[in-house]
Order: C-alpha cells, then sequence, then structure tokens
C-alpha cells in the first residue's frame, strides 16, 4: 500500500529533479525532513522529543521481546474475501507479496484450541466438533475459571462495538500466519493499485467532502492544499482525529517500506534496508511541498492514541483471570509479566493524550459523531480485503483491526473501570485476535518512530 509513489508520478517529474535538490543550508536534508517534526504537536500537550526518547530506548525494546513470543506471533487472517467495492482482479503477480501461511501443526495447540472454543458456531458442526475434541485434550488442564473465561470470550466475539469488519476466523480460508515470517517491508506493490486503495480511503471514508480537495492532487484545483487545511481546521476534532489517525498510518506503513527496501536482488542473496531516496520521496518537505513533515507529525499522533489505549486497558489484562493459553503455563506466566510490564511503562508515560476532549459535547450529539466514526472505520477496515498485494493486505488488516481495537477501548473506558477483579468481564472484552493486532499494531508504529531516528541519522551525513 504505497501510494506515495503514485502521488510522486502524478507529480510529474519533481521526483526526477530528486538528485538535484539544492544542498547544504538552509535545507539540509535532515532539516528538510525534520524540522517542523520538532515540539507540540497539535490538538495535544505532547512534544516529538519525549515521544522519542520515551519509545526508542524504553518501550520499544520491551515491545519487541513481547511481540516475538508464540501468543503474539500468530495471528489469523482470512486473506482470501473478495473485495466488496470494485472488481478485483489483481492476482498478486509480485513474489515479495506472498504470504506463507503456517501449517497447522506449528501454531502451538494451546492457541488453535482456543480459536474452536470461540465459535459457538463451529461447536454445532459436527465435524468441527470432532477436531475441537482432539483439540480438547489441552484444555483439560485448565482450571474451571479459566475454561469458563474462555467460554464467554465466545459470547463477545460478534458484539456491536467493534469498530472492524472483523475476519470469520473459523472460515475454512483463515489461516493462520507467522508474522515474524511474513515481515512488513518492501513488496514493490505501488502504483496505482496501492494508490487506488488510499484514494478511496481519504476520498470516501474521511468525512471530506468531494469538492475539497486533497494536496498534491494532480491537475485542476491543486491549491497546494490550501482549502484542504482550511477544511481540516474547521472540523471538530474528532474529524480532524480521523483524518489523523489515517494519514499516521499510512506514514507509517511507507516509513517502513522505506527502512526494509529491497536492495539487492540476486540469486545468491536479497538485502533488505533503509532507502534514503525512497524515504525522501515521501517525507521530504520540499519534494512534498510540505506534506511530508505533516504525515510525520500524524504518525506521532497516531502513536499517542494507541500508547493511550494500551495504558487505559491495563485493568483488563491485570486481572487473574486473564491468560495466554499457549499450552505452556510457565511460559505463559512469563508472557503475561512481560505484556504487563509494556503496559505499565505505556501508563507511565508523562504527557499522555488527553481523549477526554473527544466526543465530549452534547451526549446525543456525541453518540451519534461515535457511531459515524464507528460506521467509517469499519468501512476502512473492508476496503483492505481491497488491497491486491497479500503481505500489503494481511498488514493492512492487522494494523485496521489494531487501530480499531484501541478505539474500541478509548470509548470503552467506563466499562474498563467496571471490571471486576475476579471472574469473567461481561462489560468488556477482547478477544485474542483484536489482542495480538493490538500490540502487534501499536509495534508497527513504535517501530516506524524507532526508524526514523535512524533515517535522520543517515541524512544528516548527507547534506
Ligand atoms: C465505504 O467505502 C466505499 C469504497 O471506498 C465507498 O464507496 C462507500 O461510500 C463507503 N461507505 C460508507 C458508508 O462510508
Ligand atoms: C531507492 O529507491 C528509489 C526509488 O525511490 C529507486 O529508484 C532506487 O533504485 C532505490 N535504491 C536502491 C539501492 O535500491
Ligand atoms: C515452557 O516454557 C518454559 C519457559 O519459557 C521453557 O523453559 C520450557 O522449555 C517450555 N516447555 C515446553 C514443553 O515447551
Amino acid at each position: 500500500m504505497a501510494a506515495g509513489g503514485a502521488l510522486l508520478r502524478a507529480l510529474g517529474f519533481a521526483a526526477l529533479l530528486l538528485p538535484a535538490l539544492p544542498r547544504g543550508s538552509p535545507g539540509s536534508a535532515e532539516r528538510r525532513c525534520f524540522c517542523q517534526v520538532t515540539g507540540h504537536l497539535d490538538d495535544c500537550t505532547c512534544d516529538v522529543e519525549t515521544i522519542d526518547a520515551f519509545n526508542n530506548y524504553k518501550l520499544f525494546p520491551r515491545l519487541n521481546q513481547l511481540l516475538e513470543s508464540d501468543y503474539f506471533r500468530y495471528y489469523k487472517v482470512n486473506l482470501k474475501k473478495p473485495c466488496p467495492f470494485w472488481n478485483d482482479n489483481s492476482h498478486c503477480g509480485i513474489r515479495d507479496c506472498a504470504v506463507k501461511p503456517c501449517p497447522s501443526d506449528e501454531v502451538p495447540d494451546g492457541i488453535r484450541s482456543a480459536g474452536y472454543k470461540y465459535s459457538e458456531e463451529a461447536n454445532s458442526r459436527a465435524e468441527e466438533c470432532e477436531e475441537a475434541n482432539r483439540l480438547g485434550a489441552v484444555d483439560e488442564s485448565l482450571s474451571k475459571e479459566t475454561q469458563q473465561a474462555v467460554l464467554q470470550w465466545t459470547w463477545h466475539d460478534d458484539s456491536s462495538d467493534s469498530f472492524c469488519e472483523a475476519d470469520d476466523i473459523h472460515s475454512p480460508d483463515a489461516e493462520y500466519v507467522d508474522l515474524l515470517l511474513n515481515p512488513e517491508r518492501y513488496t514493490g506493490y505501488k502504483g496505482p493499485d496501492a494508490w487506488k486503495i488510499w484514494n478511496s480511503i481519504y476520498e470516501e471514508n474521511c468525512f471530506k467532502p468531494q469538492n475539497v480537495k486533497r494536496p498534491l492532487t494532480s491537475g485542476r484545483g491543486d491549491d497546494g492544499g490550501q482549502m484542504f487545511y482550511k477544511w481540516l481546521k474547521g472540523v471538530c476534532v474528532e474529524k480532524r482525529a480521523f483524518y489523523r489517525l489515517i494519514s499516521g498510518l499510512h506514514a507509517s506503513i511507507n516509513i517502513h517500506l522505506s527502512a526494509r527496501y529491497l536492495l539487492q536482488d540476486t540469486w545468491s542473496e536479497k538485502k533488505w534496508g533503509p532507502n534514503v531516496t525512497e524515504f525522501q520521496q515521501r517525507f521530504d518537505e520540499v519534494v512534498t511541498r510540505g506534506e511530508g513533515p505533516r504525515r510525520l507529525k500524524n504518525l506521532y499522533f497516531l502513536y499517542l492514541i494507541e500508547l493511550r489505549a494500551l495504558s487505559k486497558v491495563l485493568p483488563f489484562f491485570e486481572r487473574p483471570g486473564f491468560q495466554l493459553y499457549t499450552g505452556n503455563q510457565s511460559h505463559d506466566a512469563e508472557i503475561k509479566n512481560l505484556l504487563l510490564e509494556v503496559l505499565h511503562l505505556a501508563k507511565s508515560f508523562p504527557l499522555h493524550f488527553d481523549e477526554n476532549s473527544f466526543f465530549a459535547g452534547n451526549k446525543k450529539e456525541a453518540a451519534k459523531l461515535k457511531e459515524e466514526v464507528r460506521l467509517h472505520f469499519k468501512n476502512i477496515s473492508k476496503i483492505m480485503d481491497c488491497v491486491g498485494c497479500f503481505k500489503c493486505r494481511l498488514w493492512g488488516k492487522l494494523q485496521t483491526q489494531g487501530l480499531g481495537t484501541a478505539l474500541k477501548i478509548l470509548f470503552s473506558e467506563s466499562l474498563i473501570e467496571k471490571i471486576p477483579e475476579s471472574g469473567p468481564s461481561y462489560g468488556f472484552q477482547l478477544t485474542r485476535q483484536e489482542i495480538v493486532a493490538l500490540f502487534n499494531a501499536f509495534g508497527r508504529i513504535s517501530t516506524s518512530v524507532r526508524e526514523l531516528e535512524n533515517f535522520r541519522a543517515i541524512l544528516r551525513t548527507m547534506r
């Protein structure tokens, strides 16, 4: 999903001129990407430097360790759902787009069987009952309380408070993928197909009226984004936030593609690493006519929102009833401790985003707005089925589900506060899929923030 490339192509020769850009001050390569990305972020009290220090040296290393565990590395996804909005006949022909599903015997029993237990539907089907019985062997070691906890997860899987169109993980087409074996990186998926995805997200799903042109759209009506930013400034904070979250997600994905670019591709070796030119094309202030630094600020905004969600959801994970069920109890306990450590770290962040300004208006109005946001976001999660490249589709689905879960958490604050310390939590639930998506999606954003430091350092030497 790399619309940036297409945008630049639309810009015509701006990209071709890249090597001849003025060098040295006042616009050194580093400054041109980053000088505006500093200090306070709009709509919140936080600043970029605080986030960098907190993320790169405290949170990122722990989070990465967590995401390498069995519980977090397996994600079940249906990559074969048809695109509901247009005819998508671009089977992914690009080799690097391929996703390797896991042979199911590699997925820990506990995770697989829990998957079965979630489903009432599956339990009603004879053949799958047999399967569940076979896998059930693992569960006999579970305590009564644990079994009950697993069971009640089921009841909430179809809950209407979800911000995403979740995959039917019981569909025969849904497969476990090992996220560590299928990293998000440059795939060559860009150009018109990727552009179409992002375009329909921005144009049809971000509350933007059609007559307001986005910046950098080619041809008529390009006023350097003046009208667009005037519109954005005028909308309520919630709709503005929505746009910024999507833009932040877009920026994050493009940072990954630039940071893990296919640099060398020979029969003997494939090498992935940072491609500064690619990065500049997407984020340099001059090349993107001011858009790049805005995109990067939106990335930080997204970071704050997801971080806030993690800090709010701590009580849900702190309960003794929350267990990982991968089938190895001592390992599960270890990982749960690490999980709590990450959440406590998130909570310790000093300059949290204050989401209380969200949906704070008149109650009726607020409820309507929240519902609108939810539906728009749900629609975006469906668009992910239209992404032509399987690997991009996998990460697109995971990241929208993760962000959707973060939003669900932020809007369930009062329910989370009411969760009893022991016994089942009926008011608020997260499925394993949502949990895996939440942490991995945040892992991506956290990695992006970390990668920026790397690009900063490279650009500093370029002058
Ligand atoms: C959902 O997205 C599609 C594709 O972009 C769009 O055509 C449709 O109008 C959107 N629907 C809603 C309710 O936002
Ligand atoms: C880096 O990316 C640019 C496109 O942005 C491409 O033209 C160039 O070949 C890439 N460099 C390497 C070493 O792959
Ligand atoms: C269970 O996890 C512990 C701690 O991580 C590990 O030492 C042990 O080998 C694991 N046992 C099995 C059967 O995998």
